[in-house]
């Protein structure tokens, strides 16, 4: 039976005695209004984990814009009814004041990740990244020894609270799991609700730019401003759409590189707005074919025959796209039909 809690206590007490039985924590922080994206974290804890404890709280301390907050879309009862149908043991739910004791007076020690939450969404989003680490702090100290679940949907976010984890020396695992797409590529979020049916159908700029930038690196260019030109170009075509950022940064530092290269694994970032939505997305990307462990990620996006083909040469899309693979590695490469992965879906759309 899955257990609710609305004060902090009660819920670090649970996860105290769950592990004083000997059982492991799986712990998956999200703000609500629960898709197929936080469900994929909640199902990797629970293969992982003895037992899935789950918060929701829409953290205002991460939120530059009131009305951002306020139109939040908040759906507690429904999330319940998804957690406790996927086994989920217990939940913190805890109101703004629980969290933060005086608000609207702020809390006093806040936590601010140096260095990777400066560039992209910190940029944008000024104050953002303070109050997700602020947030995640405090949830990782209540929660205790456990694995953290987090979204590549994110990257940047995922990329800090590792940090902070480690810098901090927090007895969490943190884990980043793949990105859940929708069937036209476009990532699960909470803020695609938002979205009129055209701009929705605009959205899929995002992961058709991420695309394009894939073929660029996979094709050899090597410089990190052509390939954000080739992707901020896609975006630019899509007239709802306001790019914010296109960019491939090396995947550790989040910092443009001099040169693409596979020594440091290459990300792409792209943010944009659809109309008053924030979108973010991104993708790997690698210099020359991609290989099979690649496409694939880890357990996301698999699914079509295509890339269960293990180790052989599955289409060859464009030129140079299938020249010499890396030692050691199966070769793969882009290939068209529907997919929810968007290194390979849009890839055929962008360059038919
Ligand atoms: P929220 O946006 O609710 O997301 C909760 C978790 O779900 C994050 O780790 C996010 O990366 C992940 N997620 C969202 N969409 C996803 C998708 N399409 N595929 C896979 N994972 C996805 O991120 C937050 O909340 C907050 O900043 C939080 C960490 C809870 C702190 O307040």
């Amino acid at each position: 039976m899955m257990i609710v809690h609305e004060a902090i206590d009660d819920f670090r007490r649970a996860l105290d005695h769950t592990r004083s039985s000997g059982s492991s924590v799986g712990l998956v922080p999200t703000m609500g209004a629960l898709h197929d994206g936080h469900m994929s974290l909640i199902e990797r804890a629970s293969r992982e984990c003895d037992q899935v404890a789950v918060t929701i709280f829409v953290n205002p301390l991460q939120f530059g814009d009131v009305s951002d907050i306020t139109s939040y879309p908040r759906t507690l009862a429904a999330d319940l009814d998804r957690c406790a149908a996927s086994g989920v043991a217990v939940v913190l739910a805890p109101s703004v004041e629980e969290m933060y004791p005086g608000w609207p007076e702020l809390p006093s020690t806040t936590v601010s990740v140096g260095g990777l939450g400066d560039e992209w969404e910190g940029r944008s989003r000024p104050g953002h990244f303070d109050g997700v680490a602020t947030v995640v702090a405090k949830l990782f100290s209540i929660a205790g020894r456990c694995r953290a679940y987090f979204g590549e949907k994110d990257f940047q976010q995922l990329a800090l609270v590792r940090r902070m984890a480690a810098d901090l020396g927090m007895p969490v695992e943190v884990v980043g799991c793949p990105t859940v797409r929708d069937r036209d590529g476009v990532a699960l979020s909470s803020r695609n609700v938002r979205l009129t049916p055209e701009q929705r159908r605009a959205a899929t700029v995002l992961p058709r730019a991420l695309a394009a930038g894939t073929a660029a690196v996979a094709s050899g260019h090597v410089r990190p401003d052509e390939v954000s030109a080739i992707m901020s170009a896609v975006v630019e075509r899509q007239p709802l759409a306001r790019l914010d950022y296109a960019v491939a940064v090396d995947a550790a530092t989040l910092e443009v590189p001099s040169r693409i290269s596979d020594i440091a694994g290459t990300r792409l970032l792209v943010a944009a707005l659809i109309g008053t939505v924030r979108l973010i997305d991104n993708c790997a990307a690698s210099v020359g074919p991609l290989v099979e462990r690649e496409l694939v990620g880890s357990d996301g996006g698999v699914g079509d025959g295509a890339v269960q083909a293990h180790g052989r040469m599955l289409a060859t899309v464009g030129a140079g796209a299938a020249t010499a693979g890396r030692a050691g590695a199966a070769t793969a490469v882009r290939t068209g039909g529907e997919s929810t992965d968007p290194n390979r879906w849009t890839w055929t759309q962008e360059s038919g």
